[in-house]
């Protein structure tokens, strides 16, 4: 079983090496080059985060890497090459599209994600679950966050790739993104493992907000005492790639210190539509909040949630103590 994974790992090392190749060499590379030189990046980034190069054709990687029979077995488990249905005959799963090695912690390439040069759909497609990629456990640009030895006791999770490959060209190395599924709590026993503090920074859409709240409800029980999580909202239509292109890091920084407390979020999220000068105002948001009070894996940030729940439902202490042994829902 060993020797199988490490087959795989090989195998995706050499495939990054050759999308890497194929930006400098293929014969269609300047339409890809310029795609990245428009997207502000520099060669020197493209190299550390790997970028590379599918050209367009459905051989090309089998051709470049001589798989033999084998070869094409691990692809296909790898991801890399797709089998046709019908006739069985295997081709490219990447064709004409940049590439972005995922690596896990160690710096193995264990996926990639690849992304048309214009407007052509789906615009990112991405490695499937595989023996060495689960999606749900990774966190891109981690392991490159390390390799630059960045001291920030804070990482930045975006939605992209290109968000975490454009605050690093802008200076800002410590951000990392989750790979097209949501924030789950292995992610967020990951990111607390490497600092104290998380800022959530998604994009200023609907599908923005919905991930920040999912991300909320899975670093709760991550969330030990001396950890912090931030929520920071970018404007409407911004993400961080587009921020930090039209207005520089400082933007960035600046939003970073009036980004939401967790507590802040939390509240506010849940009080949304309720007046909480009214006692059905306040009985609402109570029903609402209880749930959440157990949660942390902090119990001093257990005890001071329900400290806040008490001031803004101005219930006394004792009577949130009763209400919260008598909810079903126990942690
Ligand atoms: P750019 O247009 O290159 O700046 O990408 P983006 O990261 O801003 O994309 P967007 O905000 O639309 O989506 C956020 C993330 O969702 C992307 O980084 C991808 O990981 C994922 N995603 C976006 N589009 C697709 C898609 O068509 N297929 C899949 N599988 N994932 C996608
Ligand atoms: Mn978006
Ligand atoms: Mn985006
Ligand atoms: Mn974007
Ligand atoms: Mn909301």
């Amino acid at each position: 079983k060993r020797d199988r994974l490490q087959t795989l790992y090989d195998l995706l090392t050499r495939a990054e090496r050759f999308y890497r190749q194929q930006l400098k060499s293929a014969p269609d590379r300047q339409k890809a080059v310029h795609y990245l030189k428009g997207r502000g990046l520099t060669g020197e980034i493209a190299a550390r985060y790997g970028l590379g190069f599918a050209p367009p054709g459905y051989d090309n990687l089998s051709q470049g890497l001589s798989l033999d029979n084998d070869g094409i077995e691990q692809a296909l488990t790898a991801g890399l090459l797709v089998r046709k249905e019908d006739s069985g005959r295997t081709y490219d799963k990447f064709r004409d599209r940049i590439q972005f090695p995922i690596r896990d912690s160690r710096g193995r390439t264990i996926g990639f994600g690849g992304r048309v040069l214009g407007d052509g759909k789906p615009k990112y497609l991405n490695s499937p679950e595989t023996p060495v990629f689960h999606k749900g456990k990774e966190l891109y640009g981690l392991w490159e966050w390390r390799q630059s030895r960045d001291k920030t006791d804070r990482l930045y999770v975006v939605e992209g790739y290109m968000d975490v490959i454009a605050l690093a060209q802008h200076g800002v190395p410590n951000a990392v993104a989750t790979l097209g599924t949501a924030t789950s709590e292995d992610h967020c026993h990951t990111l607390f493992r490497q600092v104290n503090e998380v800022v959530f920074c998604f994009d200023g859409d609907n599908a923005g907000r919905r991930a920040a709240w999912r991300a909320l409800e899975s670093t709760l029980p991550a969330l030990d005492d001396g950890k912090q999580a931030r929520f920071l909202f970018l404007p409407e239509g911004e993400d961080p790639d587009t921020l930090v292109r039209a207005q520089g890091p400082e933007a960035l920084l600046a939003l970073t210190d009036k980004a939401d407390t967790l507590a802040t979020y939390l509240f506010s999220h849940l009080s949304e539509g309720l007046d909480l000068n009214t006692v059905d105002g306040r009985a609402r948001l109570a029903r609402l909040a209880l749930p959440f009070l157990d949660k942390p894996a902090g119990p001093v940030y257990r005890a001071l949630l329900e400290e806040e729940l008490a001031r803004l439902t101005r219930l006394e202490r004792s009577s949130l103590e009763k209400l919260r042994e008598s909810l079903p829902t126990r942690r």
